[in-house]
């Protein structure tokens, strides 16, 4: 299967060949000409270059419009991360803007939106964001752009191999989400049935014990389907067993006050826990990607009407609290997973 990758950013091709190549896609670049970036959000955008990409091939085209979205500066560069500022200048523009900034008030995102169009006018759609903040000074001399001012936990992206910034980058999020869509929807095309967790129901090893979508339905919010399947097959908790136990023991480990002992979790579809929290400064926050599947449950807190909502993936932990059909969430711990 051939896709043209609309992008003249060579760390980005490198990038979604890396990411694309496991699918069995051979990602090509092409001469094509590059639209005006249009959008307003990275979404549009990213439809924008794949839609103008194909239109000009004849082939599926993917493309991703991504940048950094820093708290200080209202969400600057944004959408215009890649005009910003003089080239060449860009990464030190940001850090003087912010100099003298505290780190509590230097929190930034990434966000990736990757966009596929076919001939037929049919698009595949994904969006991941990875959360750090901006160092005092640009460290590292990996990946490309703002990597390299970019740090979550004392570490800029610069500093990491390219595998490990694909474990906990907006691209990779996004990739992961686009993965699982792309192959519902290419199963779609044969004939196949798409689930909430990518695989298709009929090749399912957990057919025969599992309910599954025929019985949930498509938007089941247990994943049942992803849970039975957990082991080798789905790919977000692909051979990961052991990452229930883990993530079990590290949420016990948290100590968060009135919060009973965890014995289970869920495989949980984002799109059931995805709430919108709030942030300082009266900014609100989504975590979570829709289309995945993450493990996750709900406790009782103890002595209160609300409830703690857990939720994680290999990279991040959460507990959140709310009240009543999920009123008034609010973050009590998230943070990134040691390994
Ligand atoms: P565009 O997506 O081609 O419009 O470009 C977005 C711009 O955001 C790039 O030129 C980079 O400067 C920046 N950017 C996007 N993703 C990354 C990343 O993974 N690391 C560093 N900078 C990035």
């Amino acid at each position: 299967m051939k896709f043209v990758i609309a992008t003249h950013n060579k760390g980005k091709l490198v990038e979604f060949q890396r990411l694309l190549e496991p699918m069995g896609i051979e990602a090509v670049t092409m001469e094509i000409s590059e639209p005006e970036e249009t959008g307003t959000t990275f979404r549009e955008n990213a439809y924008v270059k794949a839609e103008a990409a194909c239109r000009e091939t004849g082939l599926p085209a993917v493309a991703d419009d991504s940048g950094l979205c820093v708290d200080y500066l209202d969400g600057a560069p944004g959408v215009y991360s890649a005009r910003f500022a003089q080239p060449g200048k860009r990464r030190l523009t940001i850090l003087e803007k912010l100099q003298g900034v505290p780190v509590e008030q230097r929190g930034a995102h990434f966000v990736s939106a990757v966009c596929c169009v076919f001939p037929n006018g049919d698009r595949v759609e994904a969006e991941g964001k990875c959360f750090g903040s901006i160092a005092f000074e640009s460290r590292g001399e990996n990946g490309f752009g703002y990597d390299s001012i970019f740090e979550q936990e004392g570490v800029t992206f610069g500093e990491l191999t390219a595998e490990e910034k694909d474990a906990r980058s907006h691209r990779g999020h996004a990739f992961a989400a686009f993965e699982q869509k792309l192959r519902a929807y290419l199963g779609q095309e044969q004939g196949g049935e798409p689930t909430p967790c990518g695989l298709d129901c009929a090749q399912c090893p957990g057919r025969e014990t599992c309910p599954g979508c025929e019985t949930l339905g498509k938007g089941c919010m247990l994943a049942q389907c992803a849970q039975k399947s957990a082991c080798g097959q789905c790919r977000p908790f692909a051979g990961a067993c052991g990452l229930k136990a883990q993530l079990i023991q590290e949420f016990n480990a948290l100590g968060v006050p009135d919060m009973p002992k965890v014995t289970d979790l869920n495989a949980l579809l984002g799109s059931y826990i995805n709430q919108e929290y709030p942030l300082p400064g009266g900014r609100t926050v989504k975590l979570w990607d829709d289309s995945r599947v993450y493990l996750g449950n709900q406790l009782e807190k103890q002595g209160s009407e609300r409830c703690y909502g857990l939720a994680a993936d290999e990279n991040y932990l959460m507990v959140a609290e709310y009240g009543e059909n999920g009123a008034d969430p609010e973050i009590v711990v998230y943070k990134r997973r040691r390994r």
